[in-house]
């Protein structure tokens, strides 16, 4: 099963990919925790990515579309997998496209979130990411058992650099102009699947498994 997840910028991509990959036994592939994951080790692609992303904008195309294609290509994305945050931009999409006819594959869903921008801004404030696994909580919607502590794996708790209310109304302004048009583009190909992104996450996550199937 190979999964897109659309959506703005935390609309809950992250949160439900995470569980969704889990259900299914399938890699979660985010290419902002790739990006975040260079910029913390320090290496050139980091450099590179760090500044788009601190300002709110996309990192060119030519850096995450031959990262994706390899990515995906490797032996444990054979039984499918979960983009998240790829792609973002038309050229991504038919990169992606091309690279999965080359071996005669297709995406099956692309399951886009949905949530006002109103909703965002103050979703964000509240956000903490864990700096070693990349798992995604809220202070007060999908709190950790000890404050600031992954539950995962008790690494630290941070607010992303990104996270911040202007860099925040910058993202959104990015997602409309550049990413939404992908939502014409994959309802053309007929696999477009648009979720309610308001509702509490579990609900969120039992209105996508009613899709893609127990
Ligand atoms: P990326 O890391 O992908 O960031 P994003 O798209 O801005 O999305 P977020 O991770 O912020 O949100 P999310 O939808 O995952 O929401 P989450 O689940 O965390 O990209 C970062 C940057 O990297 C980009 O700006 C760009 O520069 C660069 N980049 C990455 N990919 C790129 C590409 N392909 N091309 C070019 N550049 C690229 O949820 C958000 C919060 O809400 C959390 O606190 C969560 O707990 C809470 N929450 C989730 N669901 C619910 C719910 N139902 N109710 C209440 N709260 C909820
Ligand atoms: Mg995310
Ligand atoms: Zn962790």
């Amino acid at each position: 099963m190979k999964i897109i997840m659309l959506g703005a910028p935390g609309a809950g991509k992250g949160t439900q990919a995470k569980m969704l990959a889990e259900k299914y036994s399938i890699p979660h592939i985010s290419t902002g925790d790739i990006f975040r994951a260079n910029i913390k080790n320090g290496t050139e692609l980091g450099k590179k990515a760090k500044s788009y992303m601190d300002a709110g904008n996309l990192v060119p195309d030519e850096l995450v579309v031959d990262l994706v294609v390899d990515r995906i290509g490797q032996d444990d994305c054979a039984k499918g997998y979960i983009l998240d945050g790829f792609p973002r931009t038309i050229p991504q999409a038919q990169a992606l496209t091309e690279a999965l006819n080359k071996v005669g594959d297709k995406v099956d869903y692309a399951i886009d979130i949905e949530v006002p921008d109103e909703n965002i801004i103050t979703r964000m404030g509240g956000r903490r990411a864990c700096v070693s696994c990349g798992a995604t909580y809220h202070i007060k919607y999908n709190p950790t058992k000890v404050e600031n502590v992954c539950d995962a794996c008790n690494g630290e708790l941070i607010v992303r650099d990104d996270d911040k209310p202007e860099t925040v109304k910058h993202r959104l302004d990015t997602y409309h102009e550049e990413t939404q048009p992908l939502i014409d583009y994959y309802n053309e190909q007929g696999i477009l699947k648009e979720i309610d992104g308001t509702v509490d996450m579990d609900v969120v996550f039992n209105n996508i498994v009613d899709i893609l199937g127990e």
